[in-house]
């Protein structure tokens, strides 16, 4: 009986697949089966979040408490709004328990961000922008943050050398806003794409932060070259 129920299933879920994959190019195929066959994707259908990066968020911070219940939170490169939502719960700034402070969670974006219940969205808004930091500097609470989060990637071109340079630029941006907005002892927890310019940025993350650390969670995918430093106790640059 549950032979014949397991080929059911497995039939229904190749006819399924069959009808998602028609019309595709080979690549969007290949897209799709990885897709559908991650664990992430499906736990985050499930949890309603709105991608699968939610749980490197929630990796990183079990493990390091980073995002704390009245804290303020800029999340950089926010759309579609997984990372948020992550920081929405934990920083409490939907209010949730209504015993424990505030905090506040501000996400920015080129593209438009849907909007979320206890975040603030800046969408078709460029982090590396100073028009932006002024937009940012207004909405924070004495424009100051505890954390800056940042997802943010530029659109692959498919050169890993020039898309890794282009995303190490902007994060040695970040560093520009953290001088802006990062609260003393704050944290900064940024993705870059591994690469020959990556202990550049380490090294002028180390110049502003006393500890940095490579991070490379489990959910993020083995085959990627993403990787994330976690820069802590910001101490700003001495000019
Ligand atoms: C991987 S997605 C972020 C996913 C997000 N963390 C989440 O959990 O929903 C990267 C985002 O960075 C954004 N981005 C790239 N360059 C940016 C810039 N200069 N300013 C703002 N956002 C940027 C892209 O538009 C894209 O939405």
């Amino acid at each position: 009986m549950w032979m014949f129920s397991l080929q059911r299933r497995y039939l229904h879920f190749s006819l399924c697949l069959m009808k998602k994959l028609k019309g595709k190019t080979p690549a969007e195929q290949r897209w799709l089966r990885r897709q559908l066959k991650d664990p992430y994707v499906k736990a985050s259908q499930v949890q309603n979040f709105r991608c699968r990066s939610a749980f490197k968020l929630l990796e990183i911070d079990d493990k390091f408490r980073l995002l704390q219940p009245g804290y303020t939170v800029v999340d950089c490169g926010a759309a579609p709004g997984a990372w948020s939502q992550v920081a929405v719960q934990r920083v409490n700034s939907g209010v949730t328990d209504p015993e424990l402070p505030r905090g506040m969670v501000v996400g920015i974006d080129l593209l438009n961000i849907p909007p979320l219940d206890g975040a603030h969205f800046l969408s078709n808004c460029d982090v590396t922008d100073p028009a932006t930091h002024a937009k940012l500097l207004e909405l924070l609470p004495h424009g100051k943050a505890h954390v800056i989060l940042s997802d943010m990637a530029p659109n692959a071109s498919g050169f890993r050398e020039m898309d890794h340079e282009k995303l190490i630029t902007m994060c040695l941006s970040l560093i520009d806003l953290a001088e802006k907005i990062l609260q003393p002892q704050g944290s900064l927890l940024c993705k870059y794409w591994d690469g020959i310019l990556a202990h550049k940025l380490q090294e002028t993350l180390s110049s502003v932060f006393s500890s940095v650390r490579t991070l490379k969670p489990d959910s993020s995918r083995k085959d990627s070259a993403e990787r994330y430093f976690l820069a802590r106790m910001y101490r700003r640059p001495i000019k």
